[in-house]
């Protein structure tokens, strides 16, 4: 890459956020390349990264109100406090998942301060030149692995057939719901220890995916086969999720153990599994819920970060952070993606901002005091027309 400017990473702020965006081995890297690398104390902690080994990778440790007055490129995981942005000088680069459809107000605050802003969540997946840059990918992927370990964990039987000289023990049934990149691994983990897996997404292509893992595909021929825009799902109307839910209550009720991965772009995640079809299952099923969160999820009775045992012994755990739960994993993987988008972002080792560029047009939010992004700018407009505050 060849670059001379400064980059930091602070510790995560928010509550339950393990990872952190850089660690030592990607520091040596940017170091080895001329870059300079200011780490706050403590910020891979959580994720088993001492700061005497970022020092040892080539990083100064820094205070937060230092390295924000220094850093041209500040890194996270997850959108930074308004407080930690407000510190940075006009014409920094912030690099993270900023989640920024959801929240276009940060967008236009950081654009007033004449930050460029860049959201690793915007990627476009399906470019391949852009692989090693796509953060989801890699964090999901851990999601859907972690899933199935957390799942067994809390199933009081054996997910493979065992044969002992205390007989024979069924191997467990697992459904997955949703295909995507998160599911695809829970179908693979599970398979891994032995259980009978089936897997369920909207996407025409994905029975392939599900059967060329070993695991059957679930039927519902309620439902259309839909696809949205650029591989991701859309919506379905209302009409279309009760015939699916109707057409997944059969599956649950057969499932020991169920893994919901559902999303679609832009907005609360699909309900997939109600309360009645919970109420279907055998006591000590338990149902893992990857797409848990403040706005809802794919399970009605599941709730973020909680584990739920209904009356009739089933086990409901909202898992929507299990990226953080294997954070040395989910940090590593992060690193490299935000590391090799800020090396897209470089040229001739600055900074520079090419919305020519497919990938930089995509990604980039804010520059030179604008909201450049599209998507953002048109949500910000809606709202004004709306006259809304946020
Ligand atoms: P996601 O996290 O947005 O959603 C997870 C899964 O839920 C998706 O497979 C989606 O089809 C499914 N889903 C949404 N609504 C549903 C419903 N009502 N019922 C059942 N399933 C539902 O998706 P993810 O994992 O981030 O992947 C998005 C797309 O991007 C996929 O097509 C994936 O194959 C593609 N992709 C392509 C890459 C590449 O070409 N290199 C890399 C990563 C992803």
């Amino acid at each position: 890459m060849g670059s001379n400017i400064t980059v930091g990473v602070l510790r995560e702020r928010s509550p339950g956020e393990g990872r952190v965006a850089l660690v030592p081995e990607t520091v040596a890297r940017l170091a080895a390349d001329g870059a300079r690398v200011l780490v706050e104390p403590g910020a891979g902690a959580s994720a088993w990264f001492a700061d005497a080994d970022y020092a040892a990778a080539g990083a100064v440790l820094a205070p937060a109100d230092e390295l924000l007055d220094r850093v041209d490129a500040l890194l996270c995981v997850e959108p930074p406090e308004a407080a930690t942005t407000a510190a940075l000088r006009p014409g920094r680069l912030l690099i993270g998942l900023l989640d920024v459809l959801a929240r276009p107000a940060a967008a236009a605050a950081w654009a007033e301060q004449g930050l460029t802003a860049v959201g690793l969540d915007l990627l476009p997946r399906t470019l391949s030149r852009a692989q090693s840059m796509d953060a989801l990918t890699s964090q999901a992927n851990i999601a859907g692995y972690k899933a199935v370990l957390v799942a067994a964990d809390s199933f009081r039987r054996f997910l493979p057939m065992l044969t002992t000289a205390a007989g024979t023990s069924k191997p467990a049934a697992v459904l997955v719901l949703g295909a995507g990149v998160a599911g695809l691994q829970a179908i693979a983990t599970a398979r891994r220890l032995g259980a009978v897996v089936t897997g369920y997404d909207v996407r025409p292509e994905s029975r392939a995916e599900v059967e060329s893992l070993g695991a059957r595909f679930l039927d519902i021929p309620a439902v259309p086969e839909v696809s949205g825009r650029d591989g991701y799902a859309r919506r379905l109307a209302e009409a279309e999720q009760l015939a699916q839910q109707r057409g997944l209550a059969e599956g649950v009720a057969r499932a020991d153990i169920v893994v919901t991965t559902a999303r679609v772009p832009g907005g609360r995640p699909p309900l997939l599994v109600t309360a009645a079809a919970v109420e279907r299952m055998r006591p000590g099923s338990v149902l893992v819920d990857l797409a848990a969160g403040p706005s809802g999820g794919n399970v009605e009775l599941s709730e973020p970060e909680a584990t739920v045992v209904t009356a009739g012994g089933v086990t409901v755990i909202g898992a929507g952070r299990l990226p953080s739960a294997m954070a040395t994993a989910a940090s590593t993987a992060y690193a490299r993606n935000a590391t090799a988008l800020l090396a897209h972002l470089l040229r001739d080792g600055t900074p520079t901002v090419d919305l020519a560029d497919e990938i930089q047009a995509a990604v980039v939010v804010t520059h030179s005091g604008s909201v450049v992004h599209p998507a953002v700018a048109e949500l910000l407009d809606a709202r004004a027309r709306l006259g809304g505050t946020r």
